[in-house]
């Protein structure tokens, strides 16, 4: 059966010191955790990052990698690069990476494609805008962003993509999905994986929810049967706070 998964999203905070006593500090704190816990970590922290959490409960990851394998890209990271600082997870089609940084579900179709060659597990977002939100529009953003971006992947390469449905007018607000509105549009994404690659495949899949995900709504949102965990912005930033949405699954 499909994984639980609580994974930080560390975004552009944190200097490579009080990364490195973030990190520190998780892993004294994480013991045994009832779920897997990822921390995705800006590519300067990583190498140092995995040293530290080598052997502890906790895993680490990137949050981009480039679209191209290697060569003249001055200023890009490969997911070659990415794993070998000893990362094993990137995030893909943040929506933050999508509006700022114009990256197109072709785009991410490279990434995500050279990421899995690479041997990376991906954290692949997917989410509305308010405005399409509002327009009733969700299910049909979310179906075309799986299209555009995962859905050419054979079964056995969907298997090493989580799922990260994250509504970007929750993102960073302080307004989060109510946990019913999480639960429809994650049971609709398992239902359109099942489509494409059957239900076994769907029913492997995490699906992670994001945005404004705190340890007080935590719980509520993880009881929830289609929502395997949270992807973590903010609250990934402080130990306390990160620890208190693993423990939602205790
Ligand atoms: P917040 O938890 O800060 O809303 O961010 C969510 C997010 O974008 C995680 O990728």
């Amino acid at each position: 059966m499909r994984k639980k998964i609580v994974a930080g999203n560390w975004k552009m905070n944190k200097n490579l010191q009080e990364g490195i006593a973030l990190a520190t500090e998780l892993t004294e704190v994480v013991k045994n955790p009832n779920c897997d816990v990822i921390i995705c970590t800006p590519f300067i922290h990583l190498a140092s990052v995995a040293g530290i959490v080598k052997g502890s409960a906790i895993e680490l990851g990137a949050e981009n990698c480039a679209d191209k394998a290697s060569g003249a890209y001055t200023g890009e990271v490969s997911a070659e690069m990415v794993k070998s600082t000893g990362a094993a997870y990137v995030i893909l089609g943040h929506s933050e990476r999508r509006e700022y940084y114009h990256e197109t579900p072709e785009i991410l179709k490279e990434k995500v494609q050279l990421a899995l060659a690479n041997g990376l597990k991906v954290i692949f977002c997917i989410g509305e805008s308010l405005e399409e939100r509002e327009a009733g529009k969700q299910n049909e953003v979310v179906k075309a962003e799986l299209e555009g971006s995962v859905f050419n992947l054979s079964a056995e390469d969907f298997g090493k993509i989580i799922l990260a449905y994250e509504p970007i007018w929750a993102i960073g607000t302080g307004k989060t999905a109510t946990s019913d509105q999480a639960e429809e549009i994650h049971a609709y994404i398992r239902s359109i994986v099942a489509e494409k690659y059957g239900q076994e495949v769907a029913d492997n899949t995490s699906i992670l929810y994001g945005g404004s995900c705190k340890a007080s709504n935590a719980p509520e949102l993880f009881g929830k049967p289609d929502i395997d965990g949270g992807l973590i912005g903010g609250a990934s930033l402080q130990v306390a706070d990160f620890k208190g949405i693993i423990d939602a699954w205790n």
